[in-house]
């Protein structure tokens, strides 16, 4: 059985635009990197690799909140060592801490010569995940668990369903401002007209059937949001300049990264994305924010490993 993995866990969009809560996927880039190894005594101990500041006491870390939550479910009398180097930075809006729980624990399975499904692996991380945002979510951690796209169809039960998809790119503008996921979600409406919610769940269904059937128009027509987005876009300095000028750019649609503050916007090749980049950058280049821009493809892997040691 190996006793030390890295891993790189990658970015994730939650929403997908109109699918709040439900639809995410998982990007190629950024990825944060992983290193857990097999300790003799029960608990779990974490050194940052980085500058983030982010809590060490298991209790109160993503990881290790994600871990232990493993560990009770595990008879024997072991533990984790994990040092983190965090490339997805916290509040950025694309999943930094669901990388960190999903990450820690597709490692740790490894570990454990895969004994838990993925299934099991997003209950784990999804109790790492509320440490963060302090609701459990799961549309950021399945994603970075299956990879490319997934449907969150119930959270309790928890039914996760992949979804297929054609090539795509992703183009990511992250300003570099706070909007906290507890804001965000403290700002939508606790109830929704029944015309907005028709309009939505058309969009939801048309979203999943184009990708599904590879219908670049169905999925451009389907990315429209009259949930959230009206009311967290207002939190985002220049959201509609950003979406117009990226559809001029040949996008096929987009919106607010998870909740914010990042906006993503899908595109049907490279060049476009690297189109719509440049359109994004000229639009923030205009303000006094600074900002950070990606542009990558749909990961369709997940967690992915790095480094296992022995190898068997
Ligand atoms: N679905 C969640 C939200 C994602 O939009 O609040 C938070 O990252």
């Amino acid at each position: 059985m190996p006793d030390e993995i890295t891993v790189h866990s990658p970015a994730t969009i939650a929403n997908i635009v109109c699918g709040f809560d439900i639809l995410g996927f998982a990007l190629e880039n950024p990825c944060d990197i992983l290193t857990i190894r097999k300790t003799a005594s029960r608990g779990v101990s974490i050194l940052n690799r980085d500058d983030f500041g982010l809590p060490t006491v298991p209790e109160n870390n993503v990881i290790g909140a994600a871990l232990l939550a493993l560990l009770n479910e595990v008879p024997e009398n072991i533990g984790f060592e994990v040092e983190s180097t965090k490339m997805i930075m916290p509040g950025s809006g694309i999943g930094s801490s669901a990388a960190s729980a999903a990450g820690s624990v597709v490692a740790a399975n490894h570990l454990l010569d895969l004994r838990f499904t993925k299934h099991d692996l997003a209950r784990f991380a999804m109790v790492g995940e509320a440490v963060a945002s302090g609701v459990q979510h799961a549309d950021n951690i399945a994603p970075g668990i299956y990879g490319g796209i997934t449907l969150i169809r119930s959270l309790y039960p928890l039914d996760i369903v992949p979804v297929s998809a054609p090539p795509l790119y992703v183009t990511v503008i992250h300003p570099l401002i706070e909007v906290k996921t507890s804001y965000a979600r403290g700002i939508l409406k606790k109830e929704i007209p029944m015309a907005d919610a028709v309009t939505q769940w058309g969009n939801i269904a048309g979203l999943v059937v184009g990708l599904m059937r590879g219908d670049y128009d169905l999925i451009s027509r389907s990315l429209v949001d009259v949930v959230a987005e009206p009311l967290r876009s207002k939190l985002i300095p220049g959201f509609d300049q950003l979406r117009k000028k990226s559809i001029e750019a040949g996008a096929l649609g987009g919106g607010i990264a998870g909740s914010g503050p990042s906006v993503f916007m899908l595109s049907k090749d490279e060049a476009t994305a690297k189109a719509v980049e440049s359109a994004m950058s000229a639009v923030y280049l205009k303000t006094a924010i600074d900002f950070h821009t990606y542009v990558t493809t749909i990961n369709n892997e997940g967690v992915k490993i790095l480094n296992i040691h022995p190898e068997n």
